[in-house]
């Protein structure tokens, strides 16, 4: 069976070539290198032993993907690649709209077109909002999202729910992903970020490596354990792992299926700190800023229906999420332009 991996030079991406291959699956890679290095794919075939087919196009680019298409004859593909910056998109909405949402219309136009209709979508616990309930359930009310990358992926979701209703030969599957962190085991692939990072790890991680001063952490007057911001952070490789298990869910007459991927369990913007600390043994200095404009107090997931239906379930905890990430960033300070 061959999967083609939209995005697969990305973060989450790449580790999910990675599983596909593990699993003995067929790998095809379009990615337009927009937010990803072309040393990826090496870094893949080195890891796995095993070539990946790649092409630099973008989704958007009907004739181009047309041709891969025709080329490589997928079964199935792994929609990763967007725009996914949650800042950004608040300054720069069309270009979000445009990549996110168009790219995606291309993209099912062609694979329709080519006679496939089996797709994983990257959704993610932004569709939440500030949720109704915690632990959050695929239930929880949706569509009260705070920016444009936000209602970009419930709009996709909604595009994608449609298709399936009006050609139910579409099997759809809507991956809804908390907090993705840590690295693959060998140091050589993660993330990436441009510029300063946005996100908590990716800013714990250049502190300890010395290329940022200290730690701002936004908030510490939360109604949470000890004041700070509480997430579900999960390994990327076992949110990787579970698009291979979503494969299942893939069969013909499967039709719509929706999951979160996370682990069940919330941690504190301190908590990480202290666990990132014990985990590697360095310091990260830090000091408690303003709460950041949008963000909610507490997010996780019950991840208990993708263990029911999927038998899927996140197997590191924090320490490895910790060890990993570090890992990555000390052999490569930074990224992949070593
Ligand atoms: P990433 O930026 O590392 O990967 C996305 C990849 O898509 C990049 O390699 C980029 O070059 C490529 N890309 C972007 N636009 C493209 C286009 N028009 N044509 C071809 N390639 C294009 O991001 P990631 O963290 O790996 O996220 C992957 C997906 O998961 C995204 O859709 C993101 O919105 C979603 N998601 C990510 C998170 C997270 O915390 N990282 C959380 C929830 C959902
Ligand atoms: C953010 C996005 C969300 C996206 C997710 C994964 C926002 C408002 N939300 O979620 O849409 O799906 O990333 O990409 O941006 N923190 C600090 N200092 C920092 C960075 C973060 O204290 O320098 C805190 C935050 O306040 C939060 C926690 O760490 O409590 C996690 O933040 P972050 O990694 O940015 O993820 P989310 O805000 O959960």
């Amino acid at each position: 069976m061959k999967i083609l991996v939209t995005g697969g030079a990305g973060f989450i991406g790449s580790h999910t070539v990675v599983e596909l291959q593990n699993a003995g699956y067929e790998v095809a890679v379009v990615d337009n290198l927009y937010n990803a290095s072309p040393k990826v794919i090496g870094r893949l075939e080195a890891i796995t032993g095993k070539t990946v087919s790649f092409y630099k196009v973008d989704i958007r680019d009907r004739e181009g993907l047309t041709k891969v298409f025709e080329q490589e004859k997928p079964d199935a593909v792994i929609h990763f690649a967007g725009l996914k910056a949650v800042g950004e998109s608040v300054r720069k909405p069309w270009e979000y709209y445009e990549n996110n949402i168009n790219g995606t219309l291309i993209l099912t136009d062609v694979m329709r077109k080519c006679g496939c209709k089996n797709i994983i979508f990257s959704s993610s616990a932004t569709v939440y909002g500030d949720p109704a309930f915690i632990p959050i359930t695929e239930e929880c009310p949706k569509g009260t999202c705070t920016n444009p990358y936000g209602w970009t992926k419930w709009m996709l979701e909604q595009i994608l729910t449609d298709l399936h209703t009006a050609d139910p030969e579409w099997n759809v599957v809507l991956l809804r992903y908390f907090n993705p962190i840590g690295a693959h085991k060998s140091g050589t692939i993660g993330e990436n970020p441009n510029g300063i990072p946005n996100n908590l790890m990716p800013y714990i991680t250049q502190v300890a490596v010395g290329k940022l001063e200290k730690l701002h952490v936004f908030g510490n007057d939360y109604n949470t354990h000890d004041g700070t911001g509480v997430r579900d952070y999960i390994h990327v490789v076992d949110l990787a792992k579970g698009h291979v298990c979503a494969l299942k869910k893939l069969e013909p007459g499967s039709g719509l299926s929706i999951y979160n991927l996370g682990t069940g369990v919330g941690y504190s913007v301190l908590d990480i700190v202290k666990s990132f600390e014990e985990a590697t043994g360095v310091k990260v200095p830090y000091v408690i800023d303003p709460r950041r404009a949008g963000d909610i107090a507490e997010c996780y997931s019950s991840p208990e229906k993708a263990e029911k239906e999927l038998g899927w379930k996140a197997e590191n905890g924090i320490r490895e999420m910790c060890e990993d990430a570090w890992r990555w960033q000390s052999m490569n300070p930074k990224g992949y332009e070593d």
